[in-house]
């Protein structure tokens, strides 16, 4: 049968419970396959998890941590990643599928580019999450586990102004602004959530981006790549530079944040305030040694073992825990679990990092 797909628009517009025992997703008998207990699908399974690339450390962690996650829970682990190459992607989802994966879970290279991909795994009853970043513009997705991307970004915003206000005295501060790569959902969100705390700064003059290059798509850094961003900062600076000072500057992720700094002191600058995402091993080091002024923490270990959960509660044929919040995909209302991220600066590092072993280790003097 086919799979109708669990909306809290639907529910909310409906205004009943009975669509969503109706429209909930499968449940025991129901699902192709079903164990005799009922569940929704056998207990030792496989699990597809197809992962957009493994160029940042959140990306290798989530391998490991599938891997050792989903086997404590009974479950065979199926992982690739796709080298940030959309056909490769696409493929590898078709091979999940043909291999008669139970779920797959997917971070997208691409958010718009996997509908034909996951239709034909939505058609096979193959249950479809989201992994950190949305699935856009089809119907073949029955959940989103993220940390909030637009409250990452407020988060990012919010710091660099801190930061400015910690390292470069008083205003007014001359900046400028990264995204991410444009095809990922997240990277517009990430810059969206940042200009809302941004904006109203360069309206009233504390901020001034002397570039002028202040839209998302000038912005934003082609497939995440650190050197792309490298190459912009170096001619931003090369071009407005050469007689002033740069106080701060945006930036979506570690990579990118340490290729911003890497660009600055080879033109001679001071270390400019800078934000970062994930705390990466390397940008913890530069945060503790004076360097990058923050980074927004989204514990990869805490996102896959929500991931885990759902996933358990199709295997068993029950309802997932419930979301936290819808958002519109082009298509459908998706249900999301927004986990929320942290800043870190060096003030806080020890005591974010107080039980991560490998994090709080590189804080030592
Ligand atoms: C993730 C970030 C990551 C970036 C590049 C984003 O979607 O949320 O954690 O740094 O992709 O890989």
């Amino acid at each position: 049968m086919k799979r109708r797909t669990f909306t809290l628009g639907g529910i909310a517009a409906a205004g009943t419970m009975l669509l969503a025992a109706c429209g909930g997703g499968r449940t025991g008998a129901e699902a192709d396959g079903g164990d005799e207990a009922g569940g929704g699908f056998d207990a030792d399974a496989t699990i597809g998890v197809s992962l957009p690339w493994l160029g940042t450390q959140n990306w290798a962690e989530a391998e490991d941590l599938f891997k050792a996650q989903l086997e404590e829970a009974g479950f065979t682990a199926l992982i690739q990643a796709a080298d940030n190459k959309v056909p490769q992607q696409q493929q590898q989802i078709e091979a999940m599928v043909q291999k008669g994966v139970k779920a797959i879970v997917v971070g997208p290279i691409d958010g718009t580019q996997l509908g034909s991909a996951l239709k034909a795994a939505q058609d096979a009853d193959v249950r479809i999450i989201g992994y950190d970043r949305l699935i856009e513009n089809t119907e073949a997705v029955d959940a989103v586990v993220q940390f909030g991307s637009i409250r990452t970004g407020e988060l990012q915003g919010q710091s660099l102004l801190d930061g400015l206000a910690d390292r470069k005295g008083d205003g007014p501060y001359n900046i400028e602004l990264f995204g991410g790569g444009p095809a990922d959902p997240n990277a517009p969100n990430f810059f969206e959530g940042a200009m809302s705390v941004l904006q109203p700064k360069i309206d009233d003059g504390t901020l001034v981006v002397v570039s002028g290059q202040t839209d998302f798509q000038q912005a934003a850094t082609q497939d995440w790549d650190n050197g792309k961003a490298q190459s912009r900062m170096d001619s931003i600076l090369a071009a407005n530079y050469s007689d002033k000072q740069i106080d701060g500057v945006l930036s979506p992720n570690d990579g990118i944040a340490r290729a911003i700094i890497t660009s600055c002191k080879a033109a001679g600058q001071d270390v400019p305030v800078v934000d970062g995402l994930d705390a990466e091993t390397e940008s913890i080091s530069s945060i503790w040694a004076g360097e990058q002024y923050s980074t927004v923490h989204k514990p990869t270990k805490d996102l896959v073992a929500k991931t885990v959960e759902i996933i358990s509660a199709y295997q068993a044929g029950e309802e997932p825990p419930a979301a936290d919040e819808s958002e519109n995909n082009g298509m459908i209302d998706v249900p999301i679990y927004a986990l929320e991220p942290v800043v870190v600066t060096k003030d806080n590092a020890e005591e974010v990092f107080a039980e991560d072993e490998a994090r709080l280790a590189l804080l030592e003097d």
